[in-house]
């Protein structure tokens, strides 16, 4: 392995910089030459590509967002497409291609291993919705986003003794409503992978306020959606004065927390790794606290799961 690439692709998060950066003085250390990808699989396609040194992530790993910018390819998706990067790539002389994103980026480099490009993939989303890693990259950043909206929010509801629902990011994947509900203390947590009644909730609402509970907190997971809805409804049932806030690309900025910082550089570093042993077509990411490859193919056919026993935990403390 002699000379690679970084490209980040889709939903951008935070700690990206960090991977780039891991990466980057990762390869040049171990004598292998780094080229940046601006624009993921479109900037790919279109021969977006420049040399990277330890200088040039310098002072970014606190940054949010990504420097490389990112983007969502639509030609990618067709085998002509797919077919330009790769003879973009050896135009390059490029061997190796490292791609920081979610499952979509990692099916467009699964596809493109195909096609003789060795890849590996780095879990950059805040969905933590990726079944093969117990944490993505930008998932611990999104979840204090939240937490913080969720203390201030509290203020304001506690002083009108409203419902509060917040309505948070995660595709089908409800993680960050969960972990933000726990850790803001939420008197109810809706996510798409359980089934949810609203009688069942603005009942629960009006016997908090029986118990003296003088605010709720809803925590609503975007794949179930309807927030603003969803609060007319509870106002309707329960009489009490319920607003609906949805978070939206908040929870995507910002500077990453250590957690996501340390998991983005032992990551990156490992991507480094798994090309140089001249594996392709890999993953890697965290699997009982350890840093992991996997092979692409058997990390997205992994079943979704949920954690049930967190979502235990989080009615029993509500
Ligand atoms: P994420 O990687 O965060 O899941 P997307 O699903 O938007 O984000 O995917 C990012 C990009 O990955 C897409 O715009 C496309 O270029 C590529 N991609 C996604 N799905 C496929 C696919 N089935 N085949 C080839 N490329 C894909
Ligand atoms: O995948 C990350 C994510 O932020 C999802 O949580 C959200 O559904 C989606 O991206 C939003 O995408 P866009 O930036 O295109 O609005």
């Amino acid at each position: 392995m002699k000379k690679i690439a970084i490209l980040t692709s889709g939903g951008d998060a935070p700690g990206m910089n960090a991977a780039i950066r891991a990466i980057v003085r990762t390869a040049i250390e171990k004598g292998i030459e780094v080229m940046g990808v601006r624009r993921g699989y479109s900037g790919l396609i279109n021969g977006e590509i420049f040399p990277m040194d330890r200088h040039s992530v310098s002072d970014i790993i606190q940054r949010g967002g990504t420097i490389l910018r990112t983007a969502r390819c639509e030609e990618f998706k067709t085998e002509e497409g797919r077919k330009k990067a790769a003879n973009v790539l050896s135009v390059f002389g490029i061997d190796g291609l490292v791609v920081i994103g979610g499952d979509g980026s990692f099916t467009g480099a699964r596809l493109l291993s195909k096609l003789g490009v060795s890849t590996v993939g780095i879990p950059g989303t805040i969905d933590n919705d990726l079944t093969y890693t117990e944490y993505t990259i930008g998932f611990d950043t999104a979840l204090n986003t939240v937490l913080d909206a969720i203390n201030k929010l509290r203020d304001t509801s506690t002083s009108h003794e409203r419902v509060s629902i917040v309505e948070v990011m995660g595709r089908n994947c409800g993680d960050i409503a969960l972990h933000a509900g726990i850790a803001g203390g939420a008197e109810s947590i809706i996510v798409p992978e359980k089934e949810f009644d609203a009688d069942e909730l603005c009942k629960n609402i009006l016997s908090g306020r029986l118990k003296g509970k003088m605010h709720n907190l809803i925590l609503l997971a975007e794949g179930v959606g309807g927030a603003d809805k969803l609060a007319k409804r509870v106002e309707e049932i329960t009489g009490i004065e319920t607003r609906a806030t949805i978070l939206g690309h908040i929870q995507r900025g910002g500077s990453p927390t250590a957690f996501d910082r340390v998991l983005a550089s032992k990551l990156g570093y490992k991507a480094v790794d798994v090309l140089m042993e001249g594996k392709s077509s890999r993953v890697v990411g965290i699997r009982d606290g350890k840093v992991v490859d996997l092979d692409i193919d058997e990390a997205l056919s992994m079943p979704r799961t949920f954690n049930e026993d967190l979502f235990e935990i989080a009615q029993i403390l509500s």
